[in-house]
């Protein structure tokens, strides 16, 4: 298919790109680089009909607790409001623009501007003005300044298992309907439990967000590249495993049960030849490997995936949420927030405080998928030249059925991708 990009940006359509005519098994290179590709996806993919993860209910547990974060490259505030509702707002003031909001976290009655003091509701609406009526009968707003028309912007918000979703979007699907079978990855894992934060990790990576959002919905590489699940056996391809996506093909979530290895001769052969699986590594202390099959369906890894920004996985019993925050074309900022449950046990946390060390910016698996991103970043170059290949599993959208040896949900992507971009 030869459809000049970005019809809206005439910078990039005088650079005569086009997308490869295969269609969604190829990525151009430049995708990852285009600096007005990437100003269009703020527009049409974050701005747009999406849900995009904000945090935990239970980091804004208090009426007033607020945090703040992002969606794409714009501010926004979280905040458990006045009547108990969690609700979101841009984190820009209707004045003038300033930044509302400063810290990451915080409690307060009111959200204050320190410009020139417009006071609003934890919802976002317009409760004071500063000099609203001048002095002396000088100065002052119109007499018709409507105070209901000057609140902060409001977004959509919605939650699942306590996990909040928000939308720039009116057009943005309800939020289950959205994310379709995929929402029961999420309940499988939280089972509607009260959930409890236990850390975080931030971590720039210097490479294209969309490289890092193929990162988890590849299943391919899970066994390849991460020394770790194979030499210890948390994740292998001979284990029974399986790919699930929703029916728009934009989300996404896979599954693996340790200890239930059928090797084949066929797979004897090929592990020998991983570098994943190292007979030569030992672990001194071993008590990172156990797991405790605490929802009794015997998976011990769920990666979760939903378009275009946000991850959930339970790794044994480590669990976390990721959220992938753009930082223009050649960065990203990776937000993982641990959790647990409210009615764990003390011997519970520790399990998953200890597990951690296998996830995060340092982690002994996730180390190795930032680096392979910013490795890819590198060998990219300035994106003139080159396409990504991604046929494993075959050509179609389902082709590879729900086998983890496929690429079937990054065709998936890139399908949605060019759907939303109209490229
Ligand atoms: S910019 Fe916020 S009060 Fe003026
Ligand atoms: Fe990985």
């Amino acid at each position: 298919m030869n459809t000049p990009v970005l019809d809206a940006t005439p910078a990039a359509a005088a650079a005569h790109r086009s997308w490869p005519a295969e269609g969604f098994t190829r990525a151009p290179y430049w995708a990852y680089r285009d600096p007005a590709l990437y100003a269009l996806e703020q527009e049409r993919i974050f701005r747009g009909p999406h849900w995009h993860y904000l945090g935990l209910e239970a980091e804004v547990p208090e009426r007033g607790s607020y945090k703040g974060t992002f969606i794409g490259e714009l501010p926004v505030i979280l905040t458990r409001s006045e009547d108990g509702s969690v609700a979101a707002v841009l984190n820009r003031c209707a004045h003038r623009g300033n930044l509302v909001v400063r810290e990451p976290f915080g409690k307060t009655q009111k959200l204050h501007c320190v410009y020139h003091s417009w006071t609003f509701s934890l919802k976002g609406d317009l409760l004071s003005v500063a000099f609203r009526n001048g002095l002396r009968g000088e100065g002052g707003l119109p007499k018709d300044f409507s105070m209901a028309e000057h609140g902060l912007r409001k977004l959509r918000v919605a939650t699942i298992c306590g996990f909040v979703f928000a939308t720039f979007s009116d057009d943005t699907p309800p939020l289950e309907e959205w994310l379709g079978e995929v929402a029961d990855g999420i309940r499988r894992v939280c089972r509607d439990k009260p959930l409890k934060v236990l850390g975080y990790d931030t971590q720039r990576i210097h490479a294209n967000w969309k490289l890092y959002h193929e990162n988890p919905r590849d299943s391919y590489h899970a066994n390849i590249l991460h020394t770790f699940y194979g030499t210890f056996g948390l994740s292998r391809q001979s284990q029974e495993s399986g790919m699930v996506l929703d029916a728009s093909g934009r989300h996404v979530y896979f599954y693996t049960k340790a200890g239930t290895e059928k090797d084949s001769a066929d797979y004897q052969q090929t592990a020998a030849a991983l570098r994943s699986h190292n007979a030569g590594l030992a672990l001194e202390d071993t008590s990172i490997l156990k797991w405790r099959d605490e929802i009794g369906d015997g998976v011990s890894i769920q990666i979760l995936t939903t378009y275009p920004s946000f991850v959930l996985h339970q790794i044994a019993n480590s669990l976390a949420t990721r959220q992938l925050v753009p930082r223009g074309p050649d960065e990203c900022d990776l937000v993982w927030t641990y959790f647990g449950f409210a009615d764990d046990d003390e011997e519970t946390t520790r399990m998953r405080l200890a597990q951690m060390n296998l996830v995060g910016s340092a982690g002994m698996v996730s180390v190795e998928d930032a680096a392979v991103c910013e490795m890819m970043m590198r060998a990219i170059g300035d994106g003139a030249t080159g396409e990504s290949f991604i046929e494993m599993g075959g050509r179609e959208l389902d082709g590879g059925g729900n086998t983890k040896l496929s690429e079937r949900a990054i065709r998936n992507f890139w399908h949605a991708y060019r759907q939303d971009m109209r490229i």
